[in-house]
């Protein structure tokens, strides 16, 4: 995720904003840039300069050789594409039109494409691709209409733009006319102020700061902290002064980049509830609170004319986001009725597929670079399909050679292991499923906001799903050194005990399995015996029965049993009480549409997996023999 730095004090901003992004570059980017202020001490001729290039921060460092602005205020970035592809010009810090203020933003503003129209109604011409341009060009439009300027006008310009944004962000503002002091604002995406001595810092995380301060604020949401020199001022959103007391920041630098989490697999684990609202609030238009009037939105796409003409989809992807494949059939077969084919992108681009020019082919990759899934899209290109790419990374291989692109919004993932990748892949094919749904006529309107209003639902849930991490710590502790783990579900069920499966093999090297519940007997059941666990999804309760009679068999085999279903509904406990029956240990998920589960029930699994590596003493961020992105056959 895009990383930000910001100073104001007595040093040379330059080299203080590079060694503090230098810190930030394990969350990933693509371009980084810097914004610095520069003014005679008595603040006089001030004026900005920026610099910003694609590529990592010594492709800027190089462009600054012999070139570096002065100045003793700035604010700098490092960008992970969302909105445009890597290139200089989309590159942060973002600047109005005459230079005047400048920009940095980490987040996504959902309404970008509105304020875009409002402000070239009003004659600003944008420059970048990005939705951070906008928020410039809104605070100069602010600025330049105060009638009534009172004691700070780009504190109150800097609050007019923000009532207008939606989204997640994370700002640092410098303005010419305003030579010492810079502002930042908060709003669900992380920022910190450090406080030193006659200088002042904010950075996205903790490890950009370390260097020159432990004494910090963490910005809540809808703050914003004034920085000066000598003190900070913080307000509300509606303008008013707060007070809020620093804290002390003790941990060492590892254990900050991983923002206190004992790895970084753990922290991507926690960041789904945000990746999920992030990848699925800017798709939804019509205002977000009341799913009856909210219409689902891919303006990439000419999905009317796409649903016209598709009579069948085809699903290409490996390993993790294969699986995301697997959900996403029986999404499109349930929401769209449309039949779906999905293959894993080595298996396809080997065999001798039938194309027709009418079906959807859909390629699914967190990197947008692995080897078979590339040569997948290749070859269905060269047979006139058209193909859109579901990816996580923005100018990657497989978003350039796709016709169109849909992002997830996860954000980076560094540790091996997918995780919120997988999570917002799903909350894309799901969004596609019911759109499709609705345009081929065969989703009702109140079917189609029921779909809504339950994804809508899912960010919060995940949260929840979280705070149940102790009780996972626990069960772990206990089912770690098991020989075999097997996991067993129907339908969307099984799709979620697939990465179960994987994720538990990837990390903890544990020999485990997915069967379709039924297939159990037909020779799976062989390898049954104490040292298995075996974990059964049960969430879809028109097929409990079926699902608990499969568990019996296997408990009479002497395996431990794990049920993962859905909480109660209302007072009813059937369902509980006839798997407290068959199970050693009961994970419930808020109750949830069928389809929407495996959001859910892949949470507990990934908890799972990742507590069964550590107590395993594995390293779950670097697990052997694996890769991230896998750019060979
Ligand atoms: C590697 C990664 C997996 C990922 C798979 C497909 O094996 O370790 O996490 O699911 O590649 O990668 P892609 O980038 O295409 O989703």
């Amino acid at each position: 995720m895009c990383g930000i730095a910001g100073y104001t004090g007595y040093q040379e901003a330059t080299s203080i904003l590079l060694a503090a992004l230098k810190k930030l570059e394990y969350r990933g980017y693509d371009s980084a840039g810097i914004a610095v202020l520069s003014a005679a001490p008595d603040f006089s001729g001030a004026n900005i300069e920026v610099r910003k290039t694609k590529g990592p921060l010594s492709a800027l460092e190089a462009a600054l050789e012999n070139n570096a602005p002065a100045g003793k205020l700035g604010i700098g970035h490092t960008r992970w594409a969302t909105h445009g592809e890597p290139s200089d010009i989309n590159s942060h810090p973002h600047t109005d039109v005459s230079g005047s203020i400048a920009v940095v933003h980490n987040g996504i503003i959902e309404n970008y494409a509105h304020l875009k129209s409002f402000l070239r109604e009003r004659g600003v011409v944008f420059r970048s691709e990005t939705d951070t341009e906008v928020i410039a060009h809104l605070i100069d439009h602010y600025y330049q209409n105060d009638k009534h300027p009172r004691s700070d006008p780009l504190l109150r310009a800097t609050l007019q733009a923000i009532s207008k944004l939606e989204g997640s962000y994370a700002l640092g503002v410098i303005a010419r006319d305003f030579p010492d002091r810079l502002i930042a604002v908060r709003k669900d995406s992380p920022l910190i102020v450090g406080l030193g001595k006659n200088e002042n810092f904010i950075a996205s995380d903790a490890p950009a700061l370390l260097a020159y301060t432990r004494d910090v604020y963490f910005l809540r949401d809808n703050e914003i902290a004034v920085l000066y020199n000598d003190h900070v001022d913080m307000y509300n959103n509606s303008g008013e002064k707060i007070l809020r007391e620093s804290q002390h920041i003790d941990w060492d630098v590892e254990s900050a980049e991983k923002a206190g989490f004992a790895h970084f697999m753990l922290k991507e684990i926690h960041e789904q509830p945000k990746a999920l609202r992030d990848t699925l609030n800017p798709r939804l238009g019509g205002g977000i609170n009341t799913a009856a009037n909210v219409q689902i939105h891919f303006d990439e796409l000419d999905l009317p004319a796409l649903s016209a003409q598709a009579k069948r989809i085809v699903i290409t992807a490996c390993g993790t986001a294969y699986h995301a494949g697997v959900v996403g059939k029986y999404a499109f077969e349930h929401f769209a009725r449309l039949p779906v084919e999905t293959d894993i992108a080595s298996e396809y681009r080997y065999r001798d597929p039938l194309f027709d020019k009418n079906d959807l082919f859909i390629i699914i990759s967190q990197s947008g670079e692995t080897a078979d899934t590339l040569a997948a899209l290749r070859l269905a290109k060269e047979h006139g399909a058209k193909v859109i790419a579901i990816t996580n990374a923005v100018g990657s291989t497989i978003s350039r050679e796709a016709d169109t692109v849909l992002y997830t919004r996860a954000g980076p993932e560094i540790a091996v292991a997918s995780t919120k990748a997988f999570t917002t892949q799903l909350m894309c094919l799901y969004l596609l499923a019911l759109e499709l749904g609705r345009l081929r006529g065969v989703l009702g309107p109140e079917r189609y906001a029921e779909g809504i209003a339950g994804l809508q639902k899912i960010p919060e849930n995940a949260a929840k799903i979280l705070e149940h991490k102790e009780a996972v710590q626990r069960y772990a502790a206990r089912q770690f050194n098991k020989k075999k783990v097997f996991f067993l579900g129907r339908l969307f069920d099984y799709a979620v005990s697939m990465e179960s499966a994987l994720k538990l093999k990837e990390i903890s090297y544990t020999h485990s399995e997915s069967f379709a519940a039924g297939e159990l007997k037909h020779g799976p059941i062989a390898l049954v015996d104490k040292d298995t666990l075996v974990v059964t999804f049960a969430t879809q309760e028109t097929l409990f029965s079926k699902i608990t009679s499969n568990v019996r068999e296997v408990l009479s085999r002497g395996a431990a049993s794990l049920i993962v279903m859905q909480e109660p509904d209302g007072g009813s406990t059937t369902f509980l009480e006839a798997a407290k029956t068959i199970a050693d240990e009961i994970w419930t998920i808020p109750r949830t549409a069928a389809p929407f589960t495996p959001l859910l029930t892949v949470i507990y699994m990934q908890l799972f997996a990742y507590y069964c590596s550590v107590s395993r003493g594995n390293d779950p961020d670097k697990p052997r023999n694996l890769a991230k992105s896998v750019t060979v056959e």
